[in-house]
């Protein structure tokens, strides 16, 4: 789980019991704070779950994860959630090579379009909400045409890539809810798969 945060998938893993690990990876200050509050909450961290602490900008996520113990010729699944927008083109692109040198990798990311992309009508509101990120020390740093997000994926090995865009997105998760969401240019997630 890259840029893991407070999610708590790893204290459920229901695939334990059959061998199947979880890492997560985050910025160091943020996964003390996270371990810090397991604690405060009596929350004990499964023998399945191993923290390795990693800034995406200035380490190198191999050198981390091998350094937690991670063992990159075995197949893995990587969860990338809520991260992608706030890093770097280069570290996203780094990232994306180290899990495709990865046998059998697959990832899941989420991702915003480039401003230019929106209608007139909207334009203006993505932006304000990005500066609204940028002003709480948040910057939106990467932006990706969904083409061209496709075509790099593909470049670096990934035979399949699902992206759904926010049609795609109510659809598949939102249920009854999705009469009001807007569709159009916006928040994607992506799943890309090495082929077998
Ligand atoms: C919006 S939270 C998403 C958390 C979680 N994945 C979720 O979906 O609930 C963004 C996460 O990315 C992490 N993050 C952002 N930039 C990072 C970097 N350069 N290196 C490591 N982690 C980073 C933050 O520490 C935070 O945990």
């Amino acid at each position: 789980m890259l840029g893991a945060g407070l999610d708590t998938f790893s204290l459920r893993n229901p695939h334990a019991g059959q061998g199947v690990r979880v890492f997560e990876v985050d910025y160091p200050a943020t996964q003390t704070w996270k371990r810090e509050r397991l604690k405060q909450a009596g929350l004990a961290v499964p023998a399945s779950l191993t923290f390795a602490p990693v800034d995406f900008e200035r380490q190198s996520l191999a050198e981390g994860l091998q350094a937690a113990g991670f063992q990159a010729d075995r197949p893995a699944f990587f969860q990338w959630l809520g991260v992608v927008p706030y890093l770097t083109r280069e570290a996203v692109s780094l990232t994306l090579d180290f899990i495709a040198g990865v046998p059998e990798s697959g990832v899941v990311f989420d991702y915003a379009e480039p401003f230019e992309n929106y209608p007139d009508d909207r334009r203006a509101d993505v932006m304000t909400i990005a500066a609204r990120a940028a002003s709480r020390g948040e910057p939106w740093l990467s932006l990706f045409d969904p083409a061209e997000l496709s075509k790099m994926l593909r470049n670096k090995g990934f035979g399949i890539v699902e992206d759904l865009g926010m049609a795609g997105i109510a659809e598949r998760f939102y249920g009854a809810l999705k009469q009001g969401i807007v569709i159009g240019p916006g928040a994607h997630i992506v799943r890309a798969q090495k082929a077998r």
